[in-house]
């Protein structure tokens, strides 16, 4: 993996996008990880993740005004992700 790679990984509360978020973080070429939640009360795996690497994010990918507050946090950090893997999905719906 090349250095200094920076990762976006949204719906990084659980499932596919945590396991995303932990693999990254084992890559010393990776040097930051945006990584977004929606509910802090599913994000808790996330939220305990100890790395100087990683800034979570709370994002509803279904609001205008959070995807304008994550474009803006991350370029106050001055982050330009080279790549970005969007986890936040729905498999199925509950039953009627
Ligand atoms: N796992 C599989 O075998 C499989 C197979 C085929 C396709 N997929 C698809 O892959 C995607 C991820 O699957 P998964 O198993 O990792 O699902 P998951 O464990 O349910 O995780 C989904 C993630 O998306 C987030 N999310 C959902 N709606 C969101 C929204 N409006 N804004 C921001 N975040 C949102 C969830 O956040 P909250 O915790 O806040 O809800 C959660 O972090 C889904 O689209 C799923 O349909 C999965």
């Amino acid at each position: 993996m090349t250095d200094s790679l920076t990762a976006l990984v949204v719906g990084a509360s659980g499932g596919i996008g945590l396991a995303i978020t932990q693999e990254l973080l084992q890559e010393p070429g990776v040097q930051r990880i945006y990584a977004t939640y929606r509910n802090s009360d599913h994000a808790a795996a996330l939220l305990a993740m100890d790395d100087e690497r990683l800034q979570t994010l709370k994002v509803n990918i279904t609001s205008a005004d959070d995807l304008q507050s994550l474009a803006a946090s991350i370029r106050a950090d001055q982050g330009h992700p080279d790549f970005v893997i969007n986890c936040a999905g729905l498999l199925h719906l509950s039953d009627p």
